[in-house]
Order: C-alpha cells, then sequence, then structure tokens
C-alpha cells in the first residue's frame, strides 16, 4: 500500500523523510521519490528501495520543505516513471489511494494539451492542479485542491507542493489515511503515525475531506467548504512496531480489519450500478469472445484455490458456463482437455506461485486465452497472461491469507456479472440486486468487526480441541475449506472441510463430543439441508457452532453457539462468512499463543514446486 509523507521545518527535510519513509516499508512498496523544495522542486525517484533512493540523492543535498512516496503499484508497473512524486509543471503530488475516473479526467486533460509521463491514476492530480491554478488566478494551492476535489473520485491522500507558494503544503483526504504530527522543530504529515513516531507524539488525524495547510509557523486544517475548523490533538503512546501494526497485536487482525476498505478499492470504478452492469475493461476481451467460451478452468492453489471454488459456482450460476478448478500441482502434471474456446484463470495474490505459474505457460500451449486475478503489479503473473484484474487490497504481510482472499471473491462476482450479462443470462435487474449487495459488503463485514468479541469466546472456548470439522454446501462448502484451511495453517488444530452432505460417506465415523463442527448455515436455497446434516453430527454428540444470517432465529435450536453475519444476498454471505471464519481462526490462534503471522513450515509467497 502506497505511503505518502510530508516535511516543513528547521531541520534537514531530506533527511527527515528519507528517515520517515524507511518507516513506511512495512507497508510494502516497490518504488520511492522525494521531492525537495530548495528553490526549484528537487525531484529523486527510484524503482527499488529507499536505500536505492538514497543512492541517486546527491550528498549535501539539503531544504527545509519537502514530500515522499513509496509506491505499491495499482495503475502501471513498478517502473522510475511511474514512481511518485508526480509533476505538472511547478507542481508536486504524493498521492495514496486510487482516482476511480482517472481514464476520463486523463482523455480530457490530453485533448487539453496535457503530457503524460507515466501511467498512473495520480498524474491526473498534478494536471488538474496545474490548469486550476492557470485558470483561477485567485486561487491559492488550499483553494485549488478543494476545487479538484470536486471533480477526482474515488480514494486518496494527497501532499501537493508548488512553486508559487514555496513555505507551503497542501494535503487533503478522502478514505485513505492521513495524520499530521506536530513536533518542536516542524510539522510532519503521513500516511500512518510511524513515519514520524521518533520525532513527535502529538498527532491529528484527518477525517474524510478535509484538507489541511502546513507552513513553517503553524498547520491550519478546513472542512470540504473551506473553513477552517479546530482539531484534537492526540498522544499517541504506541511504540514504533506496534504503530506498524496500528496498534493491532498482529498484521493478520489489521489485514482482517482492513477488508472493508480492501473490498472496496477492488470494486472502485467497476459497477455502474445505474445500468446493472460491471465495467472490466481490464479483461480485454470482447463480446464475441465472451460469447463464444465454452468453459472456464481455474487454476490456483490453497487459499486463492478455495476462491476458486467459489468461482465455479458463480460462473455457473451467473454466467452459465461450465467452470472447472484446477490445482495448479495436479494441472501441471495432468493431461488436461484444453482448445481455444477454454477460458483459462489463474487465482494468485503474490502473482509468484511457481506451480500456479507453471501451470498456467502449460494452458497456454493448448491455445488458451489466459487471464490472472492477483494482488501485485509486475509480479510474474502479469507477464503471462494475456490479461490481469488486480484486486485492490494493498500488501498483505501475515502469512494467512485474508484481505487477499475477500479481494478474489470481489473479483470473481465482477467477473462473472459481466460474463453473464454479455451472455444475456443476467438481466440487468438482477446484476443490479447483486451489485447493490456488493456495494453493502464493506459495511456489513464493519458490523462482523464490531462484534468481534462474540467470535472470540466461541475461540477460546473451543481452543484446546484436537480436531475441529467444517461443513457447507453449495457455495459454503469452499468457505468451509478455506475456515478449515485458516484454523489448521495458525492454529495447529487438525481441522477439515467437507461438502455436508459428504459426512456420511466416511467422516461421520469420526464424530464425536471431541470433535466440534462449524456448519456454515446461512440463508439459502441448501439451508434446510445443512439444518439435517446439523442434525446428523449431534445425534452424534458433536457441539456445533453455526455461521448464520442475523434475521436466523430458529438456528439456535439446533446448535451450541451461532456467529452472526448481517442478512445479505444468498450469492454474497461467503464473504461474509469467511471474516467470521478468519476471526475464528485468529483468536484460537491468539489463545493457544502460536506464531500467527509467521507460522511454522509456510512461507507468504511459495516461489518453489
Ligand atoms: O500467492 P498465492 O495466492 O498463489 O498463494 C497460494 C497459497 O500458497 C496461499 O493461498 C496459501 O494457501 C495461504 N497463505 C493460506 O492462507
Amino acid at each position: 500500500m502506497c505511503g505518502i509523507v510530508g516535511y516543513i521545518g528547521t531541520e534537514n527535510a531530506v533527511d527527515i523523510i528519507i528517515s520517515s519513509l524507511k518507516k513506511l516499508e512495512y507497508r510494502g512498496y516497490d518504488s520511492a521519490g522525494v521531492t525537495i523544495f530548495n528553490g526549484n522542486l528537487e525531484t529523486y525517484k527510484t524503482v527499488g528501495k529507499i536505500s536505492e533512493l538514497e543512492k541517486i540523492i546527491p550528498a549535501g543535498f539539503t531544504g527545509h520543505i519537502g514530500i515522499g512516496h513509496t509506491r505499491w503499484a495499482t495503475h502501471g508497473k513498478p517502473e522510475t516513471r511511474n514512481a511518485h512524486p508526480h509533476l505538472s509543471s511547478n507542481i508536486a503530488v504524493v498521492h495514496n489511494g486510487i482516482i476511480e475516473n482517472y481514464m476520463h479526467l486523463k482523455e480530457k486533460l490530453m485533448q487539453q494539451g496535457y503530457e503524460f509521463s507515466s501511467d498512473t491514476d495520480t498524474e491526473v492530480i498534478a494536471h488538474l492542479l496545474h490548469k486550476t491554478m492557470k485558470n483561477e488566478k485567485t486561487y491559492s494551492l488550499l483553494d485549488a485542491v478543494r476545487h479538484i476535489m470536486t471533480e477526482i473520485e474515488g480514494s486518496y491522500a494527497i501532499a501537493v507542493l508548488c512553486t508559487d507558494e514555496p513555505d507551503h503544503i497542501v494535503l487533503a483526504r478522502k478514505d485513505s489515511p492521513l495524520v499530521i504530527g506536530l513536533g518542536n522543530n516542524g510539522y510532519f504529515a503521513a500516511s500512518d503515525v510511524t513515519a514520524f513516531l521518533r520525532y513527535t507524539k502529538n498527532a491529528v488525524y484527518v477525517n474524510d475531506k478535509e484538507l489541511v495547510l502546513i507552513s513553517p509557523t503553524g498547520v491550519e486544517f478546513y472542512n470540504n467548504d473551506g473553513q477552517r475548523i479546530e482539531k484534537k490533538v492526540d498522544i499517541i503512546e504506541w511504540n514504533e512496531e506496534a504503530a506498524e501494526k496500528a496498534g493491532y497485536e498482529h498484521f493478520m487482525l489489521k489485514e482482517i480489519h482492513e477488508q472493508p476498505i480492501s473490498i472496496q478499492d477492488t470494486y472502485a470504478g467497476k459497477i455502474s450500478e445505474l445500468e446493472g452492469r460491471v465495467i472490466l475493461e481490464e479483461l480485454k476481451m470482447d463480446e464475441d469472445q465472451l460469447r463464444n467460451l465454452q468453459r472456464v478452468t481455474i487454476i490456483a492453489c490453497g487459499t486463492s484455490w478455495n476462491a476458486g471454488c467459489v468461482g465455479k459456482y458463480l460462473f455457473e450460476n451467473l454466467a452459465g458456463i461450465h467452470t472447472d478448478v484446477e490445482t495448479a500441482s495436479e494441472f501441471r502434471y495432468g493431461d488436461p482437455i484444453l482448445c481455444g474456446q477454454v477460458l483459462t484463470l489463474a487465482i494468485t495474490q503474490s502473482g509468484e506461485t511457481a506451480d500456479t505459474l507453471a501451470a498456467i505457460r502449460s494452458s497456454r500451449s493448448y491455445g488458451c486465452k489466459a487471464v490472472a486475478i492477483t494482488n501485485v503489479v509486475g509480479s510474474t503473473i502479469t507477464r503471462e497472461t494475456d490479461s490481469v484484474l488486480f484486486t485492490h487490497a494493498g500488501p498483505e504481510i501475515g502469512v494467512a491469507a485474508t484481505k487477499t482472499f475477500t479481494a478474489q471473491l470481489i473479483m470473481l462476482y465482477l467477473m462473472a456479472i459481466h460474463i453473464g450479462t454479455v451472455r444475456g443470462r443476467l438481466t440487468p435487474e438482477t446484476s443490479r440486486d447483486i451489485l447493490v449487495g456488493i456495494k453493502q459488503l464493506p459495511g456489513q463485514v464493519q458490523k462482523i468487526l464490531n462484534n468481534k468479541d462474540a467470535i472470540k469466546k466461541c475461540a477460546e472456548h473451543y481452543a484446546k480441541v484436537q480436531d475441529y470439522f467444517f461443513i457447507g454446501r453449495h457455495l459454503n462448502y469452499p468457505v468451509s475449506l478455506e475456515g478449515a484451511l485458516k484454523l489448521k495453517e495458525i492454529s495447529y488444530i487438525h481441522a477439515e472441510g467437507y461438502a455436508a452432505g459428504e459426512l456420511k460417506h466416511g467422516p461421520l465415523a469420526l464424530i464425536s463430543s471431541a470433535t466440534p463442527v462449524v456448519a456454515i448455515a446461512t440463508k439459502g436455497h441448501t439451508y434446510d439441508k445443512v439444518l439435517s446434516n446439523i442434525k446428523e453430527v449431534k445425534a452424534r454428540s458433536a457441539e456445533v457452532i453455526a455461521v448464520a444470517n442475523q434475521s436466523d432465529t430458529e438456528i439456535t435450536k439446533y446448535v451450541d453457539m451461532v456467529l452472526r453475519i448481517p442478512d445479505c444476498h444468498e450469492l454474497l454471505s461467503p464473504v461474509l462468512s469467511s471474516v467470521v471464519l478468519q476471526l475464528l481462526a485468529y483468536y484460537t490462534a491468539l489463545a493457544r499463543d502460536c506464531s500467527i503471522d509467521k507460522p511454522r513450515n509456510l512461507a507468504k509467497s511459495v516461489t518453489v514446486e
């Protein structure tokens, strides 16, 4: 996830910005840059580590005002020209977030003669500001930023320098974090407090649609209407390590809590609710190609494979297209029957999983069109496929995949709705229903997070068991697989996910009072069937924890505990149930004192076979 920093003060801005950027390294980044004002705007940027950036800044170079950035690529590859700051004549901008309507703005700016030197969404901000300052001669930089906030859509925390106002940094935010530090020797701005904690513990959190004007003599805060506002100063008690995790005990917990934003960032700019359709130009497949598809073959490993299994139900239900899901390590040594009318879809958060890469290469040798869903711009899979759909979950540091899983699900919904619409399977009304539901997911996930204590209690109650079973039907079958995978990988409890109807074909022999069963029993066409399976395991003395909808009062009659998700469209419940199961795994591992972010024997990116 990108990080922004800014500094004005009596110290050397170069040193402070570099040291602040280093503190944001944990967020993940692929390139970095700074702009320092020392008469001119001097900009240095590069791909790679901040140590590389340090190498290209001339020794002895100083200044007292500057902005800096670590970039996690979202639009455009990790290349120096895409690194921030982005400039338009006498204006420099750093940005964290996603400008959803940047293509439209870019086209307009290009018609007006603006030349773009990057593939980023951010560069439109620099040119828009330049245009505004040129056209509206009476505007201050603050006015100009406020003005362009009415034009840009999406999420942003921006910091802007302009040579017309050489002793100001102007900042603004919407849906991306921004905090101001008040020090004795200057003022700081950053995406999180970690960046400046070593200089000051006095911080002011900026809210959505607020603006900030920093000068050598002080900091002023403004609302969206341009009126000055007073803000509360917080004294940060965290040490730097705690601050990297935003106060959470583990990266996994932080990443679970980031899901309202990562879900939103993944669908941002891709939903036209009015028309009941999805905009998925990145798929790079025209309507004829989509209509002529015979089959989709999904290739993935681990959690991404579980997402793929949810995808199978979505593609078959919403797009009416036969879909297989293949384990990459098996597929690569198999004898697949493929042809040019099969779409192969690689799902891999890292984009570097060796088996997935090998399998997708093999599929292409049959002439299949290959598409990737990944979270990492510039990863190997992006060079091995015909087109790439990026989830915008931001970097995931905990080994257990959480926010990248739900982001993959979101992308699969969008893809299925898009293909279903083109193939005439879905009416705009049906799509609109689901799209409206998708837009409600961030708020609904937040509700689950707000009520996490019930999940924690349940996890602690069963933390000492040796075996767990997870059962579900239809879409909830892969949800049960993912629940079991999450639990086993971080808590080291043996856990099995099963299609609920399969129990009687073998595993029922293992069910006893010592094996709690998590039943994903959300409302839908298999609900009654799952109730029967719950009765089956209860009859064998198992304790049952149900994941059920908020309004389901009936379920309490049959189970020992209920973990709730908000009521939602049947097809969307996997996103919400998965968040519950992530928290169940997390709190179980916490109660067992396990190494949560780095579980034994596992790696975040499996680049070997
Ligand atoms: O990077 P990928 O999505 O290709 O990784 C695949 C699996 O290694 C990964 O999903 C793994 O199962 C998760 N870390 C489990 O939480």
